[in-house]
């Protein structure tokens, strides 16, 4: 399991430090939220942050894009420093063409699963992902209280992708924290994304730590 920390709930001011620690402590992928304030009610950040923690880490970056029409934004984000792109299926006239140009640009494509949106969303273009986020909160927002049955479509999700023998990995999205992080483990996560139980009470790396431990990963 990788546990991806997820900026948004970060110190920008302190952004450069704040990603150091983390990756000091074990993180092993970083989780970037890009929302337009249009196909979600929160405003993030753009590009520009993206090459910020571009040029202050090598780990692999998740850029997850909660915006309209998130296809024009495929090679902005690219050539920002993104290893790895997600899209949500309803914000694109046309999903498999998005898949391709994200990889036509030598970034893994992912598609982001919104808690109301079935399973079967992903099931048509399960071939053409390297990943898939299962979203476990209301996209828009980082601090919010966990969706109960997202293990469970997460478990369904597993599944799927074992019954195909498919290589692709599964990322758990939203109110992940220490209680609940082992189950997360359990139920088939590759990835774990945490944002406020990361960085909310000003020690990332102690939390870190502590997701860690309680996942089992032994640091890992
Ligand atoms: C929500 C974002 C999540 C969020 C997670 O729209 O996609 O990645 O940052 O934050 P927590 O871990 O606080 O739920
Ligand atoms: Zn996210």
């Amino acid at each position: 399991m990788r546990l991806a920390p997820s900026i948004l709930s970060a110190d920008f001011a302190k952004l450069g430090d704040q990603v150091a620690e983390v990756e000091a402590a074990g993180a092993r992928q970083l989780h970037l939220d890009v929302m337009d304030g249009r196909y979600v009610q929160n405003l993030t950040f753009g590009p520009l942050v993206v090459q910020a923690v571009r040029r202050s880490t090598k780990l692999p970056l998740d850029v997850h894009l909660q915006i309209e029409n998130a296809d024009r934004w495929i090679d902005v984000f690219s050539d920002a420093g993104a290893d790895m792109i997600a899209v949500h299926p309803e914000t694109l006239h046309h999903v498999h063409h998005a898949l391709r140009e994200i990889r036509r640009k030598g970034k893994k494509a992912g598609i982001a699963l919104h808690p109301s949106n079935p399973l079967a969303a992903v099931v048509e273009v399960l071939s053409e992902v390297d990943y898939v986020i299962v979203m476990s909160v209301h996209p828009g927002f980082a601090g919010q209280a966990f969706i109960p049955g997202s293990f469970g479509r997460l478990e369904q999700l597993r599944a799927l992708v074992q019954a195909r023998k498919l290589a692709v990995e599964i990322a758990i999205d939203g109110g992940m924290a220490v209680d609940n992080i082992r189950q997360a483990v359990k139920s088939g996560a590759d990835v774990v994304v945490s944002g406020s139980a990361i960085f909310a009470g000003g020690d990332p790396a102690a939390r870190v730590g502590e997701m860690l431990k309680a996942a089992g990963a032994n640091g890992r």
